[in-house]
């Protein structure tokens, strides 16, 4: 019989207890998680390389949004940004993703959504006016990787509701994100956000949600913005996005019938809307799309 302390019996000549003593609980190894996820949620947690890939179209788009987001003033057309960030996107190699997205297919290469506009607005030749909110929404593919974010602009000043309604995205957004660490549950996203937009009387749309993204566009799981039940562990290699899309009236959207895809508030208050792509780590969560 060997003890702790001796030599272990493979002939490394570590002691027993630091080489081969066996353990109660070995902690997964990333393929047996990995592969767990798949089975069980259709959830692809990244590997290293990926996550380089992922991180890089995250970066490209931030980088455009940024741009696209210091364009935007009284007197430009939605379209003009468009055309920016077209051309920014081919001078780095890249492709907007929503461009011929879906069904009926996407018209442009970004979204633009203005005041009543919940989600999906798109670019045209109508200038943004003092007072607007703005949600600008880019998305990169970058060497087959994703990235996906989205911010308000205030054109100017604007009125106390529109602004209540961008300042509790946001706030709504960056309090979500506190909340992610390996073990956390997909559904705590939705309790944190309806208790900040509850206090400030604005409602949590429940028809569009977060998402997983990186390989793909959107990937399981959908991260459910309103209260929820989802009781999916967040791990280390997840890659998703939180878009909290808050109302200052009711919660319901309409889509156009004319386009297949503005998404407007059912009572046509204002809306508001940011978003970031995430990665969960060891120890908490890393913004991809922060500059
Ligand atoms: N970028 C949006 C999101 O955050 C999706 C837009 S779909 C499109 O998920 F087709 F409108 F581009
Ligand atoms: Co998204
Ligand atoms: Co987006």
């Amino acid at each position: 019989m060997i003890a702790r302390n001796d030599p272990c019996w493979c002939g490394s000549g570590q002691k027993w207890k630091k080489c081969h003593w066996p353990k109660a609980n070995p902690a997964p190894s990333f393929d047996m998680q990995r592969d767990h996820y798949r089975k069980q949620y259709g959830i692809r947690l990244k590997n290293a390389g990926e996550i380089e890939g992922i991180r890089k179209a995250c970066q490209l788009a931030a980088k455009i949004l940024d741009e696209a987001c210091a364009m935007a003033r009284a007197g430009v057309t939605t379209d003009e940004i468009n055309t920016l960030v077209m051309r920014r996107h081919k001078e780095a190699g890249a492709v907007p993703a929503p461009l011929g997205y879906g069904n009926p297919p996407f018209p442009k290469a970004i979204c633009t959504s203005l005041n009543e506009v919940i989600c999906h607005g798109i670019p045209d030749d109508t200038p943004l006016m003092e007072g607007d909110i703005v949600n600008i929404d880019v998305t990169s593919i970058l060497a087959g990787y994703y990235g996906d974010c989205s911010r308000m602009v205030i054109i100017g000043t604007t009125t106390a509701e529109k602004k209540r309604v961008v300042d509790t995205s946001y706030a709504c957004l960056m309090q979500a994100i506190e909340v992610v660490k390996p073990g956390a549950m997909v559904c705590e996203i939705g309790d944190v956000i309806e208790k900040i937009a509850k206090e400030a009387g604005c409602s949590v749309v429940n028809q569009f949600v977060g998402h997983g993204v990186g390989c793909e566009f959107h990937e399981p799981p959908q991260i459910p913005h309103h209260k929820n039940t989802m009781q999916i562990p967040f791990e280390t290699g997840m890659t998703f996005t939180i878009e909290p899309m808050i109302n200052a009236g009711v919660r319901d959207a309409v889509i156009d019938s004319k386009d297949g895809w503005t998404a407007r508030t059912a009572d046509n208050r204002p809306s508001a809307q940011w978003e970031h792509t995430l990665l969960v780590t060891p120890h908490g969560v890393d913004i991809l799309t922060l500059l």
